[in-house]
């Protein structure tokens, strides 16, 4: 292992639940080789102020389940400039910091990327509920948010299936479906909205209700992702093209909150332990990704460029399961 003394870690852009869970796994690893690792608070913002934690074995000790970021996360204008940048540098040489782990989504990864230009080696995490990193198969946060949706929404279809009604559920996920689409097969929707397919109410939401209706079905599921369109101004186009007066819920942060599933948990511990391994042994600036499973270091700026696109397979099954009638099991 090369001789690194120290590094940092910290966590950035929206919070998502297993970011403690890898914090702790960077800690401990961390310690286990011999190296100190200090918390960076407030993400890029705080490495550039130089607000920082000592962190031990204790300091990450019962946050394994816990939602949210013990270390608090931000986004920094500050960093997008190179004054700021500087500063940063500045503050890991202060600190004495050999290395970075940086865990947050895409906007992270780009600061990182810049950070490690100007010499500071970095490992990047991917975190983010939306699952919008293209290097990586999965991001952590991801299965806990699908779980919260998948839970509010049941709760939803109790009442809705008891009144008879139309419900227009908001998920998150300002760029990306994978969520929405997720949760909308979980959840057995009726249509599913997502920024990656173009919109074409008619067909995707009329004709799907008004199908679901003539197989004798009575309550309506729909769920959209937030960048695919407000759910307000669907609910209001269902009631002018159907006359039915649909139930309006936005999920909003709610699905940011929470503790960490097995899978994130389990994730998220894997991915610290190999962001600091990566580090110890002098690998250039990269990303811990999933690719199959398994998980894989990819140098920083080629993980950057990768792209990963909605499984529209799963758009296709998700339309298959729509209720159709027919004689039921009592029959
Ligand atoms: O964490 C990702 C995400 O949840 C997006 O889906 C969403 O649009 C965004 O964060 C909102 O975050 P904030 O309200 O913190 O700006």
């Amino acid at each position: 292992m090369a001789a690194i003394k120290r590094i940092g870690v910290l966590t950035s852009g929206g919070d998502a639940p297993g970011m403690n869970a890898a914090v702790r796994a960077v800690v401990r690893t961390a310690l286990s080789l011999g190296i100190e690792c200090v918390g960076i608070r407030r993400g890029w913002q705080g490495l550039i102020n130089g607000d920082f934690v000592r962190l031990t074995s204790a300091s990450v000790g019962h946050i394994l389940s816990r939602g949210g970021t013990i270390l608090f996360t931000a986004r920094s204008e500050d960093f997008m400039t190179e004054k700021g940048r500087e500063r940063a540098v500045a503050t890991c040489k202060m600190l004495g910091l050999d290395g970075i782990v940086a865990i947050g989504g895409d906007g992270t990864f780009r600061g990182a990327l810049e950070l490690s230009r100007l010499g500071v080696p970095v490992a990047g995490i991917p975190a983010t509920i939306d699952n919008d990193v293209g290097c990586t198969n999965y991001t952590i946060g991801f299965d806990s948010a699908c779980n919260t949706a998948i839970d509010c929404i049941d709760k939803l279809r109790d009442t809705m299936q008891s009144h008879e009604r139309c419900s227009v559920v908001e998920v998150m996920g300002r760029n990306a479906g994978f969520l929405a689409l997720y949760v909308g097969i979980a959840v057995g929707a009726t249509a599913v909205l997502v920024p990656e397919h173009q919109l074409d109410f008619d067909t995707d939401v009329v004709e799907r209700i008004r199908a679901s209706r003539l197989a004798g079905n009575t309550h309506f599921m729909i769920v959209v992702a937030e960048g695919a369109g407000s759910a307000v101004e669907i609910g209001q186009k269902i009631h002018a093209s159907l006359g039915i007066e649909p139930r309006i819920t936005v999920l909003g942060h709610i699905q940011r909150g929470g503790s960490p599933t097995a899978r994130d948990r389990e994730t998220a511990t894997r991915m610290g332990y190999h962001a600091v391994t990566a580090l110890a042994r002098g690998m250039e600036s990269c990303i811990i990704a999933t690719q199959e499973g398994s998980i894989v270091e990819i140098p920083i700026e080629d993980a950057l460029s990768l792209k990963k696109s909605l499984q529209m397979d799963r758009y296709t099954i998700m339309e298959t399961m729509q209720y159709t009638g027919g004689p039921s099991m009592d029959d």
